[in-house]
């Protein structure tokens, strides 16, 4: 249970996060996306409301509802994710990147429906822009939180991700373990910051893991 002061020790706080996959188009009836269901980002948002803070919810298609007192933002792209994000980097104090951005889209988004021939199809996929990274680049003030969906590896894979990207610390899980992960209500993760500090957050609800991420960026706002 929170103390009367937590409830709104985020007060007047800019955040932004982002949640939900990237739809990426091949014709007008199909496309790539992933697994994410968004509830993570939304959680955090949800809860950030709460502690006091003004948040920007930048998401791709999800089943979610807005929570109330924020602000949504609805794309479907990875290149339309990347706009919105600049569009409002200046404006927040942290960006907490949830979302799982398709890491490549089409190269030709065909305009009509693709017919079938009979033959192999190929696509051929160009990477999109590294949304996190290029906020790294260019951060000011920001607190800079990335989220590491790995299968094997996960503590190196998430290290080497905080430096490349200049985060100041990365929730890595791993999403092949159950109770992890894309679909769930709950998460298993590891926190890792930049200075090597590990907080290891055992099986618990999006919500209760949201809290813990939310009180640290709060000590980076100190
Ligand atoms: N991310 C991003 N833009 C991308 C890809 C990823 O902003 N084009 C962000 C995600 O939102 C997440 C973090 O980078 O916060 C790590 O995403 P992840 O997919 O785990 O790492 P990648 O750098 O894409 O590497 P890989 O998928 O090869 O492991
Ligand atoms: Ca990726």
């Amino acid at each position: 249970t929170k103390t009367l002061e937590k409830e709104k020790d985020l007060l007047g706080k800019h955040i932004l996060i982002t949640a939900g996959p990237t739809v990426e188009a091949i014709d007008p009836m199909r496309y790539i996306t992933n697994h994410s269901s968004g509830k993570m980002g939304y959680s955090i948002a949800e809860d950030a409301v709460k502690r006091g803070a003004e948040v920007i919810l930048v998401s791709g298609p999800t089943h979610l509802e807005c929570p109330a007192g924020v602000k949504r933002v609805d794309v479907k792209s990875a290149r339309q994710m990347y706009d919105a994000v600049h569009e409002h980097f200046e404006w927040a104090d942290a960006v907490i990147k949830t979302a799982a951005v398709a890491d490549y889209r089409p190269e030709q988004e065909s305009n009509h429906k693709i017919k079938k021939n009979g033959n192999t199809l190929m696509l051929n996929l160009v990477p999109n822009p590294d949304i996190l990274k290029s906020l790294g680049e260019k951060k000011t003030h920001q607190v800079l939180v990335g989220f590491a969906a790995e299968t094997e590896n996960i503590i190196d894979y998430a290290k080497a991700k905080i430096e490349k990207k200049h985060l100041d610390f990365i929730v890595a899980n791993n999403i092949a373990q159950a109770g992890a992960g894309f679909k769930g209500d709950t998460n298993i993760a590891t926190i890792i910051k930049a200075n090597g500090e590990m907080i290891t957050c055992p099986q618990m609800t999006k919500s209760e893991l949201g809290d813990i991420i939310l009180d640290q960026v709060k000590n980076y706002f100190n």
